[in-house]
């Protein structure tokens, strides 16, 4: 028995963590298939074989027939709750991990952004305290929104604290962007300290230019949002990240990469040597900027930040999963409604940037991906799951399927087919970017630390997910 708190502050006791044994599995790691039966006891896996021999009560027994076993998803970028000028992204810890979890992702890293003068310690205490009714497991980057005297330290508090990656915003320059010579001094001692920095790459000086320039001529709607951010402002800035990696020595994750010429620049980076990582998001991989093209109720869900790209890019972005060269799928996920998009109907520079995905990032991933032969089903576990545990300090805890790994486990039918729309989504939101899509496979059973989350499309969790402390 586990011991909860229920909502009124009492002690209950409760079964979480289930004895299961998933007989008939066809596993599927990041670098292995085989069929094989997985015994679960204490929220890990226990043993992995054929025919176990289980000494204890086996309370739950799952029939994997022609389903797949997949490591529960990673996505290693998401913005719950973010507060803009146009109130905050529109799924809050809770609502946003059910939506996760709905689609198979059972573990979320998010953002520290502290307020200007607040130091990153603190902002980090009351992001956990925000994180509190997360359904799944959660950690985050830190972003250090200005160089202060007391910077240093409080990265080597961060990192002492289990928070090992840290982002910076090259863009943004008005709120929480910082110049080059402060990203300079974040990679320095962040690279001293054993970490990682993650940045959003775009020259946010030129598009500020830009932006001003297109609103004096009447420019205002959201497909300007889009031509005030061409892709040289981007690739400019992936070439500039990767100059600072190479003088700093600190390893970096490009966040968010959506066009060819930047994967184009990471792979040179990459053949020589420098540990630079980068993402993509399924919106990069799977929509384009025809979608800009319309009235504002329909265009101004696009608005996100690097913008959709051409159809050339979404082919060279899949062929860089495909090669290695990008390592995971995050979503961005950061979604308004379209109250708080209207807030930019006179001025697309008011209109408050990013779109939702977390639900939908695995189906969509291993429809246009692993069915459509552009990634195998050990890239597609790869790119979803155990490259970000990988590279953000949480293997084999997280992203594998071994004995003594967390059991998160998807039980994944491959067969089912559902379309993607804002009627039958969890994410709060009005607006659904992948509306109308079909998809073919999906989370059957999802199983977190054990425990049961989702069972046929009904939501099962009765607890909360963890802070994930990471090692440098
Ligand atoms: O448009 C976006 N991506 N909004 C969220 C913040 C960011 O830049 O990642
Ligand atoms: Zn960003
Ligand atoms: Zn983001």
């Amino acid at each position: 028995m586990d011991e909860l708190v229920n909502c009124s502050g009492q002690k209950v006791l409760v079964h979480l963590h289930m004895n299961i044994l998933i007989k008939n599995a066809t596993i599927v790691t990041s670098a292995r298939a085989f069929n094989s039966e997985i015994y679960i006891s204490d929220g890990k896996i226990a043993q992995i074989g054929k025919a176990l021999k289980i000494l204890e009560p086996i309370e739950k027994t799952i029939d994997a027939k022609g389903r797949f076993v997949f490591p529960g998803g990673i996505d290693p970028h998401v913005h719950m709750q973010l507060p803009t000028p146009a109130g905050f992204s529109s799924d809050n810890f809770e609502t946003g991990s059910k939506a996760a979890l709905f689609g198979g992702t059972t573990t979320l890293i998010d953002f520290v952004t502290p307020n200007k003068g607040q130091s990153l310690i603190d902002a980090f205490i009351d992001r956990k305290r925000e994180a509190d009714n997360s359904f799944c497991d959660y950690s985050f980057h830190v972003s250090p929104i200005e160089w202060a005297q007391n910077t240093e330290q409080e990265i080597r508090d961060c990192i002492e604290s289990g928070i090992t990656s840290f982002k910076v915003y090259m863009a943004y320059k008005n709120t929480i962007g910082l110049n080059d010579e402060d990203i300079f001094k974040v990679m320095h001692v962040v690279g001293k300290n054993g970490g990682i920095v993650t940045l959003h790459c775009e020259t946010g000086d030129e598009i500020d230019r830009l932006r001003n320039d297109l609103v004096k001529k009447g420019n205002l709607s959201p497909e300007f949002h889009a031509i005030s951010r061409p892709a040289h402002t981007e690739s400019e800035a992936v070439q500039m990240a990767i100059e600072m990696s190479k003088i700093t020595k600190c390893p970096i994750y490009v966040v968010h990469t959506s066009t060819g010429e930047s994967a184009q620049f990471i792979e040179n980076a990459q053949k020589t040597g420098y540990p630079v990582y980068s993402e993509t998001c399924p919106q990069y991989l799977v929509l384009d900027d025809s979608k800009y093209h319309g009235i504002f109720n329909d265009t101004c869900k696009y608005v996100m930040s690097p913008p959709l790209r051409k159809r050339e890019d979404n082919n060279i972005l899949w062929n860089s999963i495909s090669k290695g060269i990008i390592s995971t799928a995050g979503t961005d996920h950061c979604p308004f409604n379209l109250e708080q998009k209207l807030k930019g109907k006179e001025d697309f520079r008011k209109i408050p940037n990013g779109a939702g995905g977390v639900e939908h990032r695995m189906k969509l991933l291993f429809t246009l991906g692993v069915l459509q032969n552009r990634i195998s089903y050990n890239q597609f576990v790869d790119v979803t799951s155990t490259q970000a545990a990988k590279i953000f300090g949480l293997y084999p805890q997280k992203g594998e399927i071994a004995v003594g790994s967390d059991a998160d486990l998807l039980i994944w039918n491959p067969k089912t087919e559902s379309v993607i729309s804002v009627e039958n989504h969890h994410q709060n939101c009005d607006l659904e970017i992948y509306e109308g899509f079909k998809t073919v496979g999906e989370p059957e059973i999802v199983i977190a630390n054990g425990e049961i989350k989702v069972e046929n499309g009904k939501f099962a969790s009765k607890s909360k997910g963890k802070f994930l402390k990471r090692p440098a």
